[in-house]
């Protein structure tokens, strides 16, 4: 007899190896419930604990979410599809993350988005491979790759409102085997965040024409895709 309150904590593992010397260390080599996810989970399992021993003084329903694939899969969307939300419905759902920057013991909170829509961009810049010491032979999609790294970083720096927020970042690049010879192709990958969906959208179609663009006026050819979110 009452609403039906929602709270949500995020669960997923990451590949990370976990060094921490600390008794609630990961068992497993090379997975780790980083990024405050075991923390999540606890808080959510304390939770649980008190509002069970509480259950008299409630009216309605508490409805605790352990949720998968927060740092990509998108695991929130797939468990509202399965229903989560419904049967009771939910009129309020209650999520946090922790955060390093904050003493133990604050909550901090703010009007309007905080966290914002992540994607990743991964382009690959087809050129020509060739002899190192014949680059007139080759088209070189290293150089062509360095460009469009570096006129990336002025979509954010010119073209957004300053008042506006929005990241870019690239974070791996690969090509090539051999000091002296041009390889064939090189892959950029990276990040591209918004607050809104809008915001996203703006800046991965920017990505596409600069790519393109730059990977056209030296000769190369650039395959844009953006996957999965993360
Ligand atoms: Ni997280």
């Amino acid at each position: 007899n009452g609403p039906c309150v929602a709270l949500r904590a995020d669960m997923d593992a990451l590949p990370i190896h976990e060094q921490a010397d600390v008794e609630f260390r990961s068992q497993v080599d090379g997975k780790m419930h980083a990024c405050g996810h075991d923390c999540h989970t606890a808080m959510l399992l304390g939770a649980a604990r008190l509002l069970k021993e509480n259950e008299d003084l409630i009216q309605g329903t508490v409805k605790l979410i352990f949720q998968p694939a927060e740092e990509g899969g998108a695991g929130g969307e797939k468990m509202s599809n399965e229903g989560v939300l419904e049967n009771p419905a939910v009129q309020r759902i209650f999520g946090l993350h922790v955060s390093a920057e904050l003493p133990t013991g604050m909550l901090a909170a703010r009007a309007g988005t905080l966290l914002a829509a992540a994607g990743s961009l991964r382009i690959v810049v087809h050129g020509k491979g060739g002899h190192a010491a014949m680059p007139h032979l080759a088209i070189d999609p290293v150089t062509t790759a360095a460009k469009i790294v570096v006129e990336l970083q002025t979509i954010i720096s010119r073209e957004l409102d300053p008042l506006e927020s929005g990241v870019i970042s690239v974070t791996m690049m690969h090509g090539g085997e051999a000091y002296n010879v041009i390889p064939p192709s090189m892959e950029v990958q990276g990040t591209i965040r918004s607050l809104t969906m809008d915001g996203l959208k703006h800046l991965q179609s920017r990505v596409q024409e600069i790519a393109t663009a730059i990977a056209s006026a030296n000769g190369c050819q650039a395959e844009v895709s953006f996957p999965g979110n993360d």
